[in-house]
């Protein structure tokens, strides 16, 4: 080959070149004419090879032609790519199009039971009067659930208190007292607990009773406390979690496990009266039982009804609905 030769063929080559890169319309076809130029078997690469069968004084000259075009080739292929990527690009976000201002879709969150909501709110107002969170088994014993609390076997109050027994001495707690017993027995006064849990009674259910429902005992027990202490507890509480608006009404009742003995009623506006609680002064049988001397400490103590103030506060009418599982009751709160 001459070099007038090989001049003619760069010459051809890169008219080939100019149609072929002009034809290259997407990142493939590119590829493809990348190879089919520049590859180890490509046209520019075979005429390189070519340079040596040139006479060596002419080698320089013609090496710099095909250089120049080679390096021609490669700069236009780059900005070709560049510009078919960037056309890729326009396409891809024009089909991915997003209308930013369609409303997102919602999806149900569940949330805390309205008891449970209730019994944390409770917890959280006593635990800010410095009250500790206690708890015990509801599987309990007849010691701890009657005997201890001073209603001994034949006592006729037992009768308030129908009872699921599990076997002769094991019952499903009727009510949360047996805790009383259980932290005045491992603690020393001063005492002061609050246990909230579920009870169970051998009710039939109707709109005021259901065989199971949750209680929050209070105990306080320390020297010098006196029904006054006991009341104003009681005040703050309803005021806490009530707020304004509502009555409260203090009156005399029995259980065996206090001396005296009241029960309280709250009224919401507009409502009619439903007991909370039972609630009195801690009888000295009961002191003594768990080993403490009840001519240096007093004490009180009540059990509130959690299903009662849910009802109060949210003007609801039958106990059942909280156990339904009805998510049309349920999602309300
Ligand atoms: N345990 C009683 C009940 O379930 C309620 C009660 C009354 C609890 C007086 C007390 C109390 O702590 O002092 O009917």
């Amino acid at each position: 080959m001459t070099l007038e030769e090989l001049k003619k063929e760069a010459e051809t080559l890169r008219a080939a070149w100019a149609e072929a890169i002009g034809g290259a319309a997407d990142p493939e076809s590119l590829e493809a004419v990348r190879v089919k130029f520049l590859g180890r078997k490509g046209h520019l690469t075979r005429l390189l090879s070519a340079l040596k069968e040139l006479p060596p004084e002419d080698r320089a000259q013609a090496g710099r032609i095909l250089n120049a075009l080679k390096q021609e080739i490669t700069q236009e292929l780059e900005a070709r790519g560049r510009e078919l990527e960037a056309r890729e690009r326009e396409k891809r976000l024009a089909a991915e199009y997003y209308d930013f201002t369609l409303p997102g879709r919602w999806r149900p969150l569940g949330h805390l039971h309205p008891l449970t909501q209730v019994r944390l709110e409770i917890e959280d107002i006593f635990m800010r009067m410095g009250f500790d969170v206690a708890s015990g088994p509801e599987v309990e014993d007849d010691y701890h659930n009657f005997e201890a609390l001073n209603i001994p076997e034949d006592h006729p109050a037992r009768d308030e208190w129908d009872s699921f027994y599990i076997d002769d001495r094991r019952l499903l707690r009727t009510h949360t007292s047996p805790v009383q017993i259980r932290v005045m027995k491992s603690r020393k006064p001063p005492v002061r607990i609050i246990c909230p849990g579920r009870c169970y009674r051998r009710d039939t259910p109707d709109a005021t009773h259901s065989p199971v429902f949750h209680q929050v005992e209070l105990l306080w027990v320390e020297e010098g406390l006196t029904m006054a202490n006991l009341k104003w507890i009681i005040e703050v509480f309803v005021q806490e979690f009530f707020g304004p608006g509502y009555e409260m009404r203090f009156s005399a009742d029995f259980f065996p496990f206090t001396e005296p003995s009241a029960q309280v009623h709250i009224r919401r506006p507009g409502g009619g009266w439903l007991e909370i609680m039972g609630a009195g002064m801690v009888d000295p049988a009961v002191l003594t039982e768990v080993g403490y001397d009840p001519e240096k400490v007093t004490g009180f103590a009540f059990g509130l009804g959690i299903e009662r103030m849910a009802m109060l506060r949210w003007g609801i009418e039958d106990i059942r609905l909280f156990f339904q599982n009805d998510i049309r009751f349920l999602s309300q709160f």
